[in-house]
């Protein structure tokens, strides 16, 4: 077998472990909020989804696709996850030790004979390293939630883990890049490793604009709030002025006040002072709107975001990354949960994209005013249940990378997203104009 193939199964599997080693037992067992499920769930539907893919699938390609029992998201939902009964802690680390042996078998077993596109290109464990590493994401979006916040007492994450992050930068955090009009080429044929909802590369025209080549510091998101940004309804849309009265918001979520009249940050269960040069981050898409409003600009398209991150206008071709097709390292992006949350603004100018932007893929990702729809020409592959049954719906995409995301799920291409009203991506927000 391929060894990289086995390293990034390996390699994503002990983070998956480490992660769980940093909670006390009883605590993945808790459903913080009816939106995310415990974290024993992920545990087993990790599981489960490898199970389905590399043993089942490859054994028998022309079975079902179908996850089994309480692992298949769409027959338990996430809001009564937390009354089902998962086994212990040992018992799930041991299954998953047991499907991986099965699985490695399965890879080793497989005939070369046509039937296994899907195996040759790798396309299939880089699926599931990517699928784990999604719900590791998910596991932390649980952890970070407060205490207290939805009526239930938080989890501390093992002291030690959480650090700070060091001191800002001194860079112009409302420096904005124009990006000329002209076509460019939008999505990707990958078949490695790109999922269905990234394909096909199609030319999209744009006009002028400029986006920031920062995403929104801490520094500007507490201007937004001395300037009563959280109150002034002309900055809200009506869905967001809806959702600012239901929820009562009037800061990021994790954002505590300080003794001394400032703002601290509850990460995982543990205090510490905000850096006023990190990107902000716990924000829903109904306040990066507002944000983008009081900064007298706008939330860029998901089209916006890619042309600035991925197209190269001296050579008219795109980069699988800002900063060209090198893979990522600690010195282009605050990726793989190194840091435990976002790096601040400018410390990654090795990383900046042919136009300039920077902390594009790293860090926090940033809401777009795109829905979630298909490209034109997608096909579902190879199943219709991770992006098609979510295209039309309420969603917002989100672009880039977050900090706490395995770099083998940042890429350009790449499109997350969430309901509008949702705090617990580690997500930001970058502002665009309209250039005239
Ligand atoms: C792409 C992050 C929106 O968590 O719902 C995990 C990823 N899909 N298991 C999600 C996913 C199936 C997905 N997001
Ligand atoms: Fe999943």
């Amino acid at each position: 077998m391929n060894v990289d193939r086995s390293d990034d199964l390996d390699r994503t599997r002990m983070r998956t472990k480490r992660l769980v080693g940093s909670v006390p037992e009883n605590a993945l067992y808790r459903q913080i909020v009816d939106f995310l499920s415990p974290l024993a769930w992920d545990l087993g539907h990790i599981a489960e989804f490898e199970e389905l893919w590399l043993v089942r699938n490859l054994q028998a390609p022309d079975a079902p696709i179908a996850l089994k029992g309480v692992y298949n998201p769409f027959e338990y939902p996430r809001e009564i996850r937390g009354e089902l009964r998962l086994p212990g802690r040992d018992e799930l680390l041991a299954h998953m030790d047991e499907v991986r042996k099965r699985a490695l078998l399965a890879i080793e077993g497989v005939r070369p004979d046509g039937s296994e596109r899907l195996y040759e290109s790798g396309f299939l464990e880089r699926m599931v390293c990517q699928h784990e590493a999604q719900h590791q994401e998910t596991m932390l979006q649980a952890l970070d939630i407060p205490a207290g916040e939805w009526g239930v007492p938080g989890i501390d994450v093992v002291a030690g883990e959480v650090g700070p992050s060091g001191g800002a930068d001194a860079v112009n955090d409302e420096e904005r890049i124009a990006i000329p009009a002209g076509p460019f080429l939008m999505g990707t044929d990958d078949q490695s490793r790109a999922y269905d909802n990234e394909r096909p590369r199609h030319e999209v025209y744009l006009g002028d604009f400029s986006i920031d080549r920062f995403p929104a510091s801490v520094r500007r998101w507490r201007l937004f709030m001395e300037d009563g940004g959280y109150q002034k309804r002309e900055l809200w849309s009506d869905e967001g002025a809806h959702w600012l009265e239901q929820s009562g918001a009037s800061h990021p979520q994790g954002w505590v006040p300080s003794d001394d009249g400032g703002w601290h940050v509850l990460r995982f269960g543990h205090e510490t002072a905000l850096d006023e040069g990190e990107p902000v981050q716990h924000v829903c898409y109904w306040e990066a709107e507002a944000f983008a409003r009081w900064a007298g600009g706008r939330l860029p398209l998901e089209a916006e975001w890619e042309k600035a991150a991925a197209w190269d206008p001296t050579t008219g071709s795109r980069r699988e990354y800002p900063w060209g097709d090198e893979a990522p390292t600690p010195r282009h992006a605050n990726l793989d949960g190194l840091h435990w949350g976002p790096a601040p603004i400018g410390r990654y100018s090795l990383g900046a994209s042919a136009y300039g932007v920077e902390q594009m893929l790293g860090d926090v990702y940033e809401w777009t005013r795109s829905r979630f729809e298909a490209y034109p020409g997608f096909t579902a592959f190879p199943y219709r249940e991770y992006s098609e049954v979510f295209f039309g719906g309420p969603y917002r995409v989100l672009r880039g990378a977050s900090w706490a995301i395995d770099s083998l799920v940042a890429r350009n291409s790449y499109r997350n997203w969430d309901l509008p009203q949702r705090r617990q991506i580690f997500a930001g927000v970058r502002v665009a104009r309209d250039v005239h």
